[in-house]
């Protein structure tokens, strides 16, 4: 591992702007959970409709683009080169924002056209495609071989390579001959977002392995067979745990069951391999890279009330009420909050550590925020499985009472849902926003010293 020199840390950028979407992001859902409280509110500028797929895309891009960033910076740090192309990187990098941009700016205009969770026109789907090939090409190019690399390596490759796939294949709806099947659709169409998922959490898992070993200043993890077992049940769940997605399509009940066991199993042992890490850390290594350490915590704890979650649902008795209730949604923002977005903000906080050492007090606004985030995650957590298991009663049992009766008595819920989503909001802020400030600072510092000395030298070629 060759540390880089952080002046001209490329990738730096990606892991800003996916700060920037994480941190809207949020802004919309708060949005979203007031639309719960009080329906009906903006419903002519920015209804839910609009309101839900601006908060999922944006932070679902804060997911992808960080990851990538965070992936293509290690890939650097482990190989000891400098990326292949500095240029292509900023290719890839303004093709994927702007079209971010543009979808962001369709939705709010109202604009859709495309499925479930991809709700943008599948036109901006493209320049997503041409940015994900270059990367890989110059990822590639980067990296070099596989043979005899550490798992982190493995997982990278693999995430980047199925990302592509699975990418190009939750647009086959586009093609008559899948969109005219009913069950077909369906399936394909889940199987290559459950795929997709797994692609960028061996993007995320293979961060986290390279920081732990960076972190333990050890390469205990990276040749591991713990490592090794993570990444082939990976693999294998990212091929096939599309079977617990759907429930409702009729496929043999074991290909749901198997899948099941096999994302649950990927857990634990993501789950154990942090724990194992924590506790053999050395005391001043805790002390030395506090930050990431501490999200490392957050996100072992989450793992586990995230398999807690899987474990109930899995229950084919309990799975018929959680269908289509909060319960769904606590799970699905449980993971991508607490493991996904934690992992991640322990990489990003070692990747722009130049820039946090530079921030003063950082402490005053790290460590509240950390707490409000996390205890808040909790709340709001809870709230929604409690409104989840309150509409699956009414579901299963009392179809006859109102729909309209049934939400007003799951008011209280939302409330706090709502309340404890601000203060998560607050809590992410807090830690994040001196971080872009401090950023932005050094990168305007930068580009005035540039302007200088370009100056200096113009004025000295002219006179000589
Ligand atoms: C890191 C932060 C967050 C991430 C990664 C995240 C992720 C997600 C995801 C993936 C979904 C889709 C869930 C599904 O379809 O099952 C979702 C839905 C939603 N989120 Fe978040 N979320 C975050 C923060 C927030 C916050 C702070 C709020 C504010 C209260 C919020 C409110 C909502 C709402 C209202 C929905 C729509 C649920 C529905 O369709 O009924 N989210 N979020």
């Amino acid at each position: 591992m060759v540390p880089l020199n952080n002046k001209s840390n490329p990738t730096a950028a990606f892991l800003i702007v996916g700060i920037i979407l994480l941190l809207t992001g949020m802004c919309w859902g708060i949005i979203g959970a007031f639309q719960y409280v009080i329906p009906g509110l903006f419903k002519s500028q920015l209804s839910f409709e609009r309101i839900r797929p601006l908060h999922v895309s944006s932070v679902v891009f804060w997911i992808i683009i960080t990851a990538v960033g965070c992936t293509l910076y290690y890939a650097q740090e482990h190989t000891g080169k400098k990326i292949y192309s500095v240029k292509l990187l900023k290719w890839q990098w303004a093709l994927f924002v702007l079209s971010v941009l543009f979808i962001l700016i369709t939705y709010i205009l109202g604009i859709f056209g495309g499925r479930e969770y991809w709700e943008f026109h599948p036109i901006l789907a493209l320049p997503i495609l041409i940015s994900w090939i270059l990367c890989l090409f110059n990822f590639f190019k980067t990296t070099g071989t596989i043979k005899k690399q550490p798992v982190y390596v493995w997982m990278w490759f693999t995430g980047f390579v199925f990302f592509l796939i699975t990418y190009i294949e939750s647009y086959a709806w586009l093609i008559p001959y899948f969109r005219n099947n009913v069950v077909n659709d369906l399936t394909i169409q889940w199987k290559s977002y459950g795929s997709m998922v797994g692609s960028w959490n061996m993007l995320i898992y293979g961060c986290g392995i390279y920081l732990m070993d960076k972190m333990s200043g050890t390469t205990t993890y990276s040749f591991s067979k713990i490592g090794f077992a993570i990444y082939f049940l990976g693999l294998f769940n990212l091929m096939f745990n599309w079977g617990h997605h759907i429930y409702t399509v009729p496929t043999h009940g074991y290909i749901k069951h198997v899948s099941y066991l096999v994302s649950m199993t990927e857990l634990l042992l993501i789950g154990r391999i942090i724990f194992l890490w924590r506790r053999s850390v050395k005391e001043n290594k805790k002390h030395f890279h506090q930050s990431g350490f501490r999200f490392y915590v957050a996100a072992d704890v989450w793992i586990f009330l995230t398999l807690l979650l899987a474990i109930a649902m899995s229950v084919p008795a309990i799975n018929v009420y959680t269908h289509g209730t909060h319960i769904t949604v606590a799970h699905t923002m449980g993971a991508t909050i607490g493991i996904n977005t934690f992992l991640l903000l322990a990489v990003v906080f070692d990747q722009l550590n130049p820039v946090i050492r530079k921030i003063k007090n950082y402490n005053r606004y790290l460590l509240p925020g950390f707490w409000i985030s996390n205890v808040s995650l909790i709340i709001f957590w809870v709230s929604l499985i409690v409104a989840g298991i309150l509409k699956a009663w009414w579901q299963v049992h009392h179809p006859e009472i109102p729909f309209s009766s049934m939400m007003q008595s799951l008011r209280p819920y939302f409330i706090l849902f709502m309340i404890t989503g601000v203060t998560l909001t607050a809590g992410m802020w807090m830690m994040l926003l001196p971080v872009l400030k401090q950023y932005f600072v050094q990168r305007i510092r930068v580009k005035k010293r540039m302007g200088i000395l370009y100056n200096r030298r113009r004025a000295s070629l002219h006179t000589s």
